[in-house]
Parts: C-alpha cells; structure tokens; sequence
C-alpha cells in the first residue's frame, strides 16, 4: 500500500491527534485510577504498530484488513488504528506479526524536563495498576552513541521516579505477566514511547510447549500458508511437518487464539476486553471445507504434533500419517496446497543427502500435486530447483536467526525443474 506525499502529511496529523488524544495529563499519581480518564482513554482510537520480520510487511497489513482494521503497510511492519479494549484480541488474530506496539507518546528529548514530560504523558491508567516491573527497550536510528546514552538514562531516570527504582529494568524480556514493556524509538531528535500490547513475541502462541528437532516459528508458517494464499478453506499437506506447526497454524486459520493457552500482556491492561473482532476466513470444522494432513517418518515427533494440536483445541481437525513422504496416502478432490520444512543438510549428512530429499520431494510432488500450490522453506535456492515449480519464487526468509529461502508457487505435474524469480527480501 503506497501513499502519496499528502495522503502521508494527512496520516500524520492524524497521527498528532491521535497522540494529543491519548496524553495523560501530567503528573498523575503514581498507580492512582481515574475511571472517567480511563474510560474515555479506553474508547479512543490508538496509533498502532504491528511489527514483521523483512518481507513479511504485506501480510501483516492483509491480516488486519481481514480483522477491518484499516492498514499502512510500512517498513518493518504495518500501522493501523484500534482501540484500547480490541487489543486483546488482535494480538491472538494476528499470526504473521511479530509484536503489536500501541504508541502512548511522542516529543523532542532535548533536556531532563522533556523526557520526564514525555514519559508523564504515557496513558499508565491503562496499564496495569502496580506493574511488577517496567522492562525499556529503546532502539535508535539517526542519532549519536552519546545522545542515544543520555536519552535512555533519562528515561529509566524518569521511569524510577515514577515507579520506584526496583521496578525498572533496561530489558527487552518481560518475566512477569503484569510486567510492562515499553518501547522507546528514538529518531534523530524525536522519541516515541510505546506499549508493547503482547509482553512477549507473538510467535510464543501458548501451544507449541514441545517441538522436534529445528521447529519452525509459528509466523514463518502462518506466512507460508499466506504466501500461497490459503484462506482457511482446501487442502494442506505438510509431508515433513514436525511438531505439528504448519497444520495447527492452518487450523487456527481465522479464529481466534484459545484464552486458555495464556495471557498476553493486555490481557493485564485496565480496559475492558470486548473482543468485538470478527474475521473472514474460517472454515467451520463442521463443514468440510478444509483438510489439514501432516505426516512424518518420526513416530516420536508425530507424539508431539499431537500433543501440541490437542492444546491448540484442533486436535480432532488434523489428520496425521506415520510415513514416509511418498507413502503417505490421502484423498483430496481439489487441488491444495503443500506447506513444508524439510531437514537442512546439515541433519542429512551433507549437501548431497539434502540434494536426494529434495529430488524425491519433487518427484512425489511432481506425481501427486499438478496444480496445488508449494510454500517450501529451503537452506539453498539451489535445492528449490529440484521441485516441481511451475513458476517459482524466492524470497529470503529469518526463520528464527537463520536465514532460509521461502520458495513458493504451483506445482506442475511432471515438470522437475523450476525457473526462480527472486523476490526482493
Ligand atoms: C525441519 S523438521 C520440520 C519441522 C516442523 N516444520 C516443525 O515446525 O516442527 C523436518 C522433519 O522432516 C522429517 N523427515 C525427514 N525426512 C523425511 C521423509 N523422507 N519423509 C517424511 N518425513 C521426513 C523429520 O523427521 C523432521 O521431523
């Protein structure tokens, strides 16, 4: 989504207003409740920032259209606006974001006084009452080592006059569920001050308590499943899916992240939870129109895709197949959609080990899947050549701190080779 410079100058002074709207007056007491303050905080609109990993921008911004939230996508991520009390559950819609960030503040740091000014006009009547700790983060671009220093000494100086000094911690990990995490970003001269609504990464779903060996991020899933434009209804196949991520991130596809899997930071927030989302795409189990099959060679870790399906509450809507990949048998009427992780070659014992997996991926694929549509995640762009795109393309992929190629596209019958486009990272 691209915006012209006035519609940028408008976004902007939207975005003023909304800031001026959610100053806290200053020098409210410490912890102290005001309910007309917090109701009326509570009922207005917030800048806010969902974060994605590189490339994953447009996907994140399609999430919260389908939650009817209008987006902007934006390096790194996409803004949108939503209200304090939706919060909660936007962050157990969005799969492909990483954190949701609510701005509460922004100013020049000049001097002391502006940063205790900036820090006074964060909304701390909707947060919690008596936080177990503030964790900081700040991050910098377009300022010098000094300046970023001094900015975030004055920040923990005024949040330790606010709170109380041991209740302040320059951290990124939250330990507490009431812990709250703040997000300076500091630009040139200007620091905004946000609230991250999850306190954790949104990757950290609640499930997936046990996992095989190199598991997959949840977000990297949920994208490939994205990338081939999976909207919660077909067919997926994952042949090689591990502890189960692919499929239970297919089955919750639409739906709203189970509240018993736990808390995310929000859900400790003063405001009232509403949970007035709701979403496009879910297939209603009842109804047939999706059929999630994942299979493995590894009795053990099918163990464990199992286990962590039944904490997700989908356990009765995945099929799982204990086999090899080319003996795993299922009807599917439709062409669907195959969504998979196989081993890197380091697990295979070298490179041509990795080579005769791909090889015979691609000629099961080739035999079975003309038509369906591949996310396949691949440590080489070579190896994505061994299967049978139709039209491939390859985007460069952090699945968890290790860079892997994200080779999508359909499937051909028969066709062994793919030509690549690559796509921008
Ligand atoms: C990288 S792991 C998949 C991780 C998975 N995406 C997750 O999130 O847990 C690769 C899996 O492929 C399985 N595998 C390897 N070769 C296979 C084959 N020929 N047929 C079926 N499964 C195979 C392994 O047992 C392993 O569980």
């Amino acid at each position: 989504m691209k915006s012209t410079d006035r519609g940028q100058q408008r976004q902007t002074r939207k975005d003023a207003e909304v800031t001026k709207e959610m100053a806290a007056p200053e020098g409210q007491a410490k912890g102290m409740d005001d309910r007309h303050h917090h109701n009326h905080q509570a009922s207005v609109a917030q800048l806010c920032f969902a974060a994605a990993a590189p490339g994953f921008e447009p996907w994140v911004a399609q999430e919260l259209r389908e939650l009817g939230l209008a987006s902007r996508e934006v390096e790194g991520g996409a803004e949108f606006q939503a209200k304090i009390e939706q919060l909660a559950a936007i962050v157990r819609h969005l799969r492909v974001a990483s954190r949701v960030l609510v701005r509460m503040a922004e100013g020049r740091v000049e001097d002391p006084s502006s940063v205790r000014g900036l820090v006074g006009r964060v909304a701390w009547t909707v947060l919690p009452a008596h936080p177990t700790r503030i964790a900081l983060r700040l991050t910098a671009q377009g300022a010098p080592p000094d300046r970023i220093r001094w900015v975030q000494a004055e920040l923990l100086r005024a949040l330790c006059e606010r709170f109380g000094a041991d209740r302040v911690v320059a951290s990124a990990v939250t330990e507490a569920p009431d812990d709250v995490a703040l997000v300076a970003r500091l630009d040139g001269r200007i620091c905004s001050l946000s609230v991250d609504a999850g306190g954790k990464p949104l990757h950290l779903r609640g499930y997936r308590l046990e996992a095989g060996p190199a598991p997959m991020r949840e977000t990297v899933a949920a994208a490939m499943l994205r990338a081939i434009g999976f909207g919660g209804h077909g067919t997926v196949w994952d042949p090689m899916c591990g502890s189960g991520t692919t499929l239970i991130e297919a089955a919750l596809w639409g739906r709203e992240l189970p509240r018993e899997l736990g808390d995310f930071g929000v859900d400790q927030w003063r405001s009232k939870d509403l949970s007035v989302l709701s979403v496009r795409g879910a297939a209603d189990p009842a109804d047939g129109a999706v059929r999630l099959v994942g299979g493995d060679l590894d009795p053990d870790v099918l163990q464990i895709a199992r286990r962590n399906a039944a904490r997700a509450g989908v356990a009765e809507r995945i099929t799982w197949l204990d086999a090899e990949l080319a003996a795993q048998r299922f009807e599917s009427v439709e062409p669907g959609f195959v969504v998979t992780n196989p081993p890197y070659g380091q697990r295979l014992g070298g490179r041509n080990a990795a080579r005769r997996l791909y090889e015979r991926l691609g000629a099961v694929l080739a035999r079975r899947c003309g038509g369906w549509r591949a996310a396949v995640l691949v440590p080489e762009q070579e190896l994505a050549r061994a299967l049978p795109f139709r039209d491939l393309q390859l985007c460069s992929v952090d699945n968890g701190g290790l860079k892997v190629w994200l080779a999508t596209g359909e499937l051909a019958a028969g066709i062994r080779r793919g030509h690549a486009r690559t796509r921008r990272p």
